[in-house]
Parts: C-alpha cells; structure tokens; sequence
C-alpha cells in the first residue's frame, strides 16, 4: 500500500508504521520543519527507501490526486481551523477506495487517573480553553462522523481506543502526564501554579505509587473515497 501520514511531527507514529508495514510506502507531511527533521532523525536509516518526508500543510499538500490507498491523521485534527477543509485535500490525494483514518480526542470522554486528582478536569478545561483559543478543538472526536460525511466519505464509521496502563504499562502515560509538558502552560499563563503543582503530584503518583493507573479512550473514526 501507499500511505500517507498527515501531521506525523515527530515521527512516533511514522516509526511504527515503517516497522510494521514493511512492503508499503509511507509519505510523511508535516508543516512543522523542526519536527519533520526530528523525525527525519528519529527513524532508522534503513527504512529510507521506504519512506519520504513532505513539508506541508494538510489543507494543501501539493501531493497528487488519486495516489494513497491509506491516510492516517493521529492527533492532527483537534489542531485544526478548518477539519473540512482537510478532510477534502486528503479525500483528494485518496485513490477511489481508499480509506482515511482518524484518531483522536474528545476531552468529554477522557478517561481516568489514579490516584485521582481533583483538579485534573479544571486543568483539562483550560488546556481545551487555549488550544479553542489557537482554532483547535479538543471535543472534535464526537464531530468526526459527521465531519467525514460533509466531506463525502462513505462507509463512515468509529469506534473508541481504550488504553489502559495494566494492559500495556504505564510508561506511554507517564510522558502524557510528566509535568514538563505543562511548564509551558504554567509559563504563559494557561494554568497557576497552584495546577501546575497538582499535575507534578499526577506525575510522581504514576511514577512511585505501586497502586497507579491510567485508563485513557481514544476516538477512531474513519471513512472511504467513494469509488466513482
Ligand atoms: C499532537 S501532534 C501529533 C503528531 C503525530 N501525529 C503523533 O501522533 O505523534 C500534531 C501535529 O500536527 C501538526 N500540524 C498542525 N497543523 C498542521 C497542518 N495544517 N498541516 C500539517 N500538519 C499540521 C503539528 O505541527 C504537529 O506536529
């Protein structure tokens, strides 16, 4: 197959895909040049021949039309101001028959830490609050149905990714929740300090305490270019 990643940023997922898939062809487009380079760096050179890197934006990827059997957007979505429009660009680079696929959030089915702390939703909130602010939208998995269909997908369909840390272990999580990733926040003034010191306790709970988990739900909605 061809495969075109949309918004791969660091490659974590493009690194995946080369490993797994080993007889297809995978595009990777970023509009971030420092996080093509990073995933430029991250995935083994011996995946080169069975891999490029495009610098672009999903709204106009300047990829040709009627060329992907796959398209995968991990965590694109959310960021975007204008969905149908990309929606539309990847339906055109799809061959008839292809299938995009979609994973994403919606912060009204998060999931659940523990032990628990009581001010993660407010923190949640505000985080929602600012990526709105940047014309983002991080309840965007309940509107992914009807997103795809607007865009004129067919066979539109979605299910929930539920990740659990007693299934596959906890460190995935403890980089979701290490409290580095919210001294930005802290720092522009999103969150107080007073949440900033709330999220370090989430931080070390999942690191020492024996009794920790994480239960995070993902949403996967996904649909295919109409044939003729
Ligand atoms: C949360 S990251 C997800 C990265 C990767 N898909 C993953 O799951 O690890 C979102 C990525 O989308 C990229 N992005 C945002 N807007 C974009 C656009 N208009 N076109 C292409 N990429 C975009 C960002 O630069 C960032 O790398």
């Amino acid at each position: 197959m061809r495969i075109l990643e949309v918004g791969s940023g660091p490659g974590f997922y493009t690194e995946q895909l080369v490993g797994q898939l080993p007889h297809s062809v995978i595009t990777a487009l970023e509009v971030d040049s420092a996080l093509l380079n990073e995933a430029r760096n991250r995935i083994d050179p011996q995946f080169s021949s069975q891999l490029e890197f495009v610098h672009a934006s999903v709204y106009d990827t300047g990829l040709p039309d009627n060329t992907y059997d796959f398209v995968i957007a991990r965590l694109l979505f959310l960021h975007l101001k204008d969905p149908l429009t990309a929606a539309r660009e990847i339906s055109r680079v799809l061959k008839p028959g292809g299938k995009l696929v979609i994973i994403d959030v919606d912060d009204g089915i998060f999931g659940a830490l523990h032990p628990n702390l009581p001010m993660l939703p407010s923190v949640l909130q505000k985080v929602a609050d600012y990526v709105a602010a940047n014309g983002g939208n991080r309840l965007i998995g309940r509107s992914l149905p009807r997103l795809l269909k607007q865009a004129d997908y067919t066979d539109v369909d979605m299910d929930s990714i539920l990740q659990h840390s007693d299934l596959i272990g906890i460190d995935g999580f403890r980089y979701q929740f290490d409290s580095r990733r919210f001294m930005g926040l802290n720092q522009n003034g999103v969150i107080t300090q007073e949440e900033l010191d709330h999220m370090k306790q989430a931080s070390e709970n999942l690191n020492t305490s024996s009794e920790a988990y994480a239960m995070l739900n993902f949403v996967m909605a996904c649909g295919t270019k109409a044939r003729s």
